[in-house]
């Protein structure tokens, strides 16, 4: 696909208030088969421009189309009807943060994103060659079964995390990708090796944009296209083989010195002249109208010596990419190797030497090697315009993929033993049903709502657990169940012992309360930052994320309460009867659930997260102190809170459920007793003594079910505003 940016400007309001111009009228064009390098100082406007151009910035003027549709809304913008037609996987973003799952594998996080973004006609085993060819593709080989881990948990290494990024965006093998500073914090062999890794996808008829932060010569040379920003201002936009020229040329008369890297003398010069100067240049250099560049044109007037049949091949090679057709492609085949014939020399010598004027100046002289060789100065000889488009392998078989070389053999032992353990595992869970496969289908979304609500939960349930239930947790639980077993050990049965048994039932409802909730805001917000970027990059429907988070929050955050609640109610020796026991164990389970959906209804609402610590705080202490057991005569003032706060309705559930209506609790001796209640003490007594917001169970269990739907569904809308 063509992407094409048309003046371009974006504006944004300054922390002070101020209106600022960060992009000023920027244009471009990047077609199949290129790979086109954002260069420019620190500041420049990369990021936003790339931004722009995948449609995650709004523009205040100009156009950005993909294959001459609009992306943005405004003049000549897609309609309603177009835009529900436009895949929203067409352009991929790599962002430059990091944003994974670090609970993950690297082969698990590329699994899951294949059974999001995969459409359902995938088999299994279409999927898992998919994955096994981009692990293959990336070099992640060694490190498929490595989970990302993070700061204190060390996996990945940065360069390793990159490629992982890249590689979930190249699964579902996008027409355009966007990479901002793919490169950076890598070393200089792993930051060519990725760059080879996006000149192979625009050799396969995709259109690759990247932001470079100071690439070396070679890297350099490994970009077809190059557009160079300052100060949000285009300073130059052409092939990358041509800047040497267009420095040395007036206006601009900067000579790259002899055996210096062309980038960082641009960069240079672009940091020692006026942006508005140089931007002034280049809106004077010729070009055709609507600012788009044209190559021929601004070559020629250069005043290089081109080779002709090179232009004609961009220009062929441009025109049959666009029309897709077999004769314009065979056109510009024929012409690239016309071209190609004389710039093969050329083209070696460039990789062992720094490219420089003299190169340029040696090139102009000979028609035979030309210096502004457009499309064939790929120096790995590889042209790489006018390829026919290639459509990365979809079909192949792990077994096929592995008979490539050494690599896949490695490739293929990781990728067998993922194999075995998804086998073992996941891949059902993964996958919904054959008949519910094509529900919720939408043209706008890669899988069906179904396929993505299946497959996010499958995830969920391996990331919850992952971060929920851990060692550290187990420990800090099993601390709490020892120290409460100690303290409550063996209650004896009469009315002396009632203040102590509603001190357990309490103590009980308030830390499942606090560890579900703030579970829920510690390992919330990790997540949000991934599916943030996940849903920029149109991977899934937020419904569908958010259903599945509900879905696996139920099992996952059952575990330990359930675990704890079978210890505590033993050993305190709460009432000996299987009702009262699965009623206990009932209550802590709806307690947690409530709680861990206020959890990641602020951590969705609030979206710092030492903010979100500082509500939930309040909050649960709030609800604890007017819940009735510290004292029962909270001024009207406040007493209102008490009814809003999950506790009330938990603790009032546990003491009905121990303490039966018509039972009697005997006093064993003269100090024995219970609140001012003469002996013997009868359940309802104990009931009214707590001040329940409701005489029976139904109600409460009634409330609490709907504070949980209640704080999902305003969790899912506080998400889809700040999502
Ligand atoms: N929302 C915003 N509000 C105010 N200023 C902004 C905003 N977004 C970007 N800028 C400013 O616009 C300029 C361009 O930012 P951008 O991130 O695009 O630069 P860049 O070329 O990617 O830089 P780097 O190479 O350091 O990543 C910077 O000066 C930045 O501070
Ligand atoms: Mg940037």
């Amino acid at each position: 696909m063509e992407l094409r940016w048309d003046s371009v400007t974006v504006d944004v309001t300054d922390p002070a208030g101020n209106p600022l111009r960060i992009l000023k009228g920027i244009s471009g064009v990047a077609c199949p088969g290129e790979v086109v390098a954002l260069l420019g100082p620190s500041g420049a406007g990369k990021t936003t421009l790339l931004a722009a151009l995948a449609g995650r910035t709004r523009i205040s003027g100009g156009a950005v189309t993909v294959d001459g549709i609009a992306k943005h809304k405004g003049e000549g913008a897609a309609t309603a009807a177009e835009r529900r037609k436009m895949p929203k996987q067409s352009v991929a973003f790599v962002t430059q943060e990091d944003t994974l799952l670090t609970q993950l594998t690297v082969f698990e996080t590329l699994w899951y994103a294949s059974a999001v973004r995969l459409p359902a006609h995938y088999s299994q085993e279409e999927r898992l060659a998919r994955v096994h060819d981009v692990i293959k593709r990336l070099g992640l080989a060694k490190v498929a079964h490595t989970q990302v881990g993070t700061v204190m948990s060390r996996g990945l290494s940065g360069g390793e995390r990159k490629r992982l990024n890249v590689a979930q965006e190249l699964l579902t093998d996008p027409p355009v990708l966007l990479a901002d500073e793919p490169t950076s914090g890598l070393d200089h062999v792993a930051a060519l090796s990725l760059v080879d890794v996006l000149a192979d996808i625009a050799a396969a008829g995709r259109t690759v944009v990247a932001t470079v932060h100071q690439p070396s010569s070679r890297l350099f040379r490994r970009f077809t296209t190059c557009c160079v920003l300052a100060e949000g201002r285009l300073v130059y936009f052409g092939p990358a083989s041509a800047i040497a020229t267009y420095m040395e040329s007036p206006p601009v008369s900067r000579p790259c010195p002899a055996h210096y890297n062309i980038a960082d003398h641009t960069l240079e010069v672009v940091q020692a002249i006026d942006p508005t100067d140089l931007g002034a240049a280049w809106e004077a250099a010729p070009k055709t109208s609507g600012g788009t560049y044209d190559v021929a044109a601004h070559v020629r007037a250069l005043g290089a010596d081109v080779d002709e049949g090179s232009v004609a091949a961009l220009d062929a090679a441009k025109t049959g990419a666009q029309d897709s057709g077999d004769k314009q492609a065979s056109r510009a085949e024929a012409a690239l190797s016309a071209g190609a014939a004389g710039a093969e020399g050329d083209a070696d010598a460039a990789e062992t030497a720094e490219p420089g004027p003299a190169d340029s100046a040696s090139a102009r002289g000979s028609p035979s090697a030309p210096a502004v060789v457009v499309g064939v100065v790929d120096p790995r000889d590889e042209p790489a315009l006018g390829v026919p488009v290639k459509p990365l392998p979809r079909t192949s078989t792990a077994s096929s993929a592995s008979s490539d070389d050494d690599v896949v053999v490695g490739v293929s032992a990781a990728v067998r033993k993922a194999e075995a353990a998804l086998a073992n595992t996941r891949p059902a869970s993964a996958a919904p049903p054959a008949c519910m496969r094509s529900w919720g289908s939408d043209p706008r979304w890669p899988t069906s709502w179904c396929q993505q609500f299946f497959a996010l939960t499958a995830r969920a349930l391996r990331t919850s657990k992952g971060s929920t239930l851990t060692w550290l947790m187990l420990a800090q639980h099993m601390c709490i169940t020892l120290v409460a077993s100690i303290i409550w050990w063996q209650l004896r049965q009469g009315a002396g012992a009632i203040q102590d048994r509603l001190g357990i039932l309490f103590f009980f409802v308030i830390y499942t309360g606090f560890t579900s909730l703030f579970g829920a805001l510690t390992t919330f917000p990790a997540e949000r930052s991934v599916l943030r970027r996940e849903r920029q990059s149109g991977a899934y429907r937020l419904s569908a994320y958010y259903f599945a988070k509900c879905a696996a929050d139920i099992p996952v955050s059952c575990v330990f309460p359930t675990l704890i609640a079978c210890i505590v109610y033993w050993t305190v020796g709460l009432r000996a009867d299987a009702g009262a026991f699965f009623g206990y164990i009932g209550t802590i389970l709806l307690v947690s659930q409530v709680a861990q959906s206020l959890g990641v209804l602020v951590s969705a609402a609030v979206l710092d997260f030492q903010r979100s610590i500082t509500v939930s705080s309040v909050l649960m202490l709030g609800f604890m102190l007017t819940s009735g057991f510290y004292s029962t005569e909270i001024p009207a003032v406040l007493s209102w809170i008490k009814y809003i706060g999950f506790p009330t309705y938990g603790y009032s559930l546990m003491v009905f459920n121990e303490f039966p209506a018509d039972a009697l609790y005997q006093c064993g001796s003269a100090n024995d007793g219970f609140s001012g209640y003469p002996c013997p003490v009868s359940g309802a007594q104990v009931h009214d003594a707590i001040l329940p917001p409701f005489a029976t169970s139904g109600p409460a269990v009634g409330v609490l079910a709907g504070m949980y739907v209640f704080y999902r569904a305003l969790g899912y809308v506080a998400l889809r505003s700040n999502a």
